[in-house]
């Protein structure tokens, strides 16, 4: 059925205009005043509301092992939770086990995602383990539309990689038009400290902060960006926490890498103090890197606001309290690290429009067109343009919530935000044209998203 969004007002990453938006099929195919309904077309009255640009969030981990356990939203619930907080493409992590082809773990997450995701998927490869073989594989990636690969310069012992790997990984990939993504945190130093912290009886989630502090963030990003620098190649900095990594990230731009940073809802709402909630409950906010001191949240939305860093993802890695959380009740460590955001990242980004942080049109650039245009997306998604998928988000800017686990739709059993009251709130969502989310709740059906062959990537410095 063909849709007519009317009497919106259109924000995009540039722009902001009243008109109506007539879609055919899965396109958007006319953008005009006063657009007339052919017979059968639905109609979406966005009178008083804002349309967007629906989220696109590039670092998910659904379906992903953890320390030895599996994250508690798979690609149905994930994406039912990301659909109804007004994201419809994500991009997923595909974990490379040791010795594994990186083929085999694109593979395992196309069949997970397939029958089951309701909004569009595109995946990262991820390196652990650069034999011979996967070299050669990383020219194969963007025939597949996979054109991105993470590395983790922590977590030693598994996923952490060597300089070695890291500066390989670099020329490779700028060789292929593929954007190498980093975790950028010296796992040597992590470890080192970890283990002393336990050596002195230190076993609570609160340890979690001093033992991964802001310089050792920093130092990793200033050696992948030296790396980058090598070789020519960009660089992409995952869930960016704090100032000093802001700051080496700023030191390489200015040296003329091209360094794009990303950050997470989380890192602008909380801190260490987080961690140290009675009755365990700081476990909940045991993610890497991890919150960081007060006065940082203030200075990740300056960086947010003035463009030091130019996406927010969710780095959604739920794990529930009950059951998985608590493997770590007698040791920090082996709690697994990651939280629920995939369905808050749009709403508590929003609430910086709100107070005034940031403008309508930087919000929409840091939850959905800068991850298009750097994840080779583009314009399919990512803008409201004729020609583009009808992914749209209508956004009622009174709407107002009290945030609860209840009010949302993630398996997992806890959100970071419990109790925050927030205005602004998806209330329609539509995916290629199909109205998937009405009123905040979830229509559309299970299976309904489609794989995403992503472009190659194309510096934009
Ligand atoms: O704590 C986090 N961020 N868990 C997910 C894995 C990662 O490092 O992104
Ligand atoms: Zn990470
Ligand atoms: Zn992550």
């Amino acid at each position: 059925m063909d849709l007519l969004v009317k009497n919106g007002t259109l924000v995009t990453a540039t722009d902001t205009y009243r008109a109506d938006i007539r879609v055919a099929g899965e396109k958007i195919v006319q953008i005009g005043d006063a657009l007339e309904a052919d017979t059968g077309t639905l109609v979406v009255d966005a009178t008083d509301k804002y349309v967007l640009p629906a989220g696109i969030d590039p670092h998910t981990h659904l379906a992903s092992p953890g320390q030895g356990t599996t994250t508690a939203d798979d690609y149905l619930t994930g994406t039912i939770a990301a659909a109804c907080g007004g994201t419809t493409s994500i991009v997923n992590f595909c974990f490379q086990d040791k010795g594994d082809s990186l083929e085999h773990a694109v593979n395992q997450h196309i069949q997970s995602a397939a029958a089951k995701a309701v909004i569009d998927y595109g995946f990262h490869a991820m390196i652990s383990d650069l034999t011979p073989s996967v070299v050669d594989e990383i020219a194969t990636l963007p025939a597949r539309g996979v054109t991105s690969i993470k590395l983790f310069m922590a977590y030693r012992g598994s996923m952490m990689v060597d300089d070695r790997t890291i500066i390989k990984t670099l020329a490779e990939a700028k060789r292929n038009g593929i954007l190498v993504m980093v975790h950028a945190e010296n796992g040597d130093a992590a470890d080192f400290l970890q283990q002393q912290l336990l050596a002195q009886g230190k076993i609570d989630p609160k340890y979690h902060a001093p033992s991964r502090p802001p310089r050792v963030e920093a130092e990793a990003t200033a050696r992948a960006a030296a790396l980058a620098e090598v070789v020519g190649a960009s660089i992409y900095f995952v869930h960016v926490s704090c100032t000093e990594a802001v700051e080496e990230i700023q030191r390489a731009r200015a040296r003329g890498v091209d360094a794009i940073g990303e950050t997470c809802t989380h890192y602008l709402y909380f801190d260490e103090e987080d961690l140290d909630r009675p009755s365990f409950e700081g476990a909940k906010w045991v993610y890497t890197p991890p919150p960081r001191g007060k006065h940082q949240p203030p200075q990740m939305w300056r960086a947010i606001a003035g463009g030091s860093l130019g996406i927010v993802a969710s780095d959604h890695c739920p794990f529930n309290f009950d059951g998985q959380k608590d493997l770590g009740r007698d040791d920090f460590t082996r709690i697994p690290n990651g939280a629920p955001g995939i369905e808050e990242r749009l709403i508590f980004t929003y609430q910086g429009v709100v107070d005034g942080r940031l403008s309508l049109n930087r919000f929409v650039d840091l939850v959905s067109t800068r991850a298009a245009k750097t994840f080779g997306l583009y314009p399919d998604k990512g803008t409201i343009a004729i020609g583009s998928d009808a992914d749209l988000v209508v956004w009622d800017p009174a709407a107002e919530l009290t945030i609860s686990k209840s009010a949302l739709h993630s398996s997992v059993d806890y959100t970071l935000y419990e109790g925050k009251k927030v205005r602004g709130l998806p209330d329609t969502v539509t995916l290629r044209g199909a109205v998937i989310v009405e009123n905040r709740e979830y229509i559309g059906q299970a299976g309904g998203g489609r794989f995403i062959a992503r472009k190659p990537f194309t510096s934009h410095v």
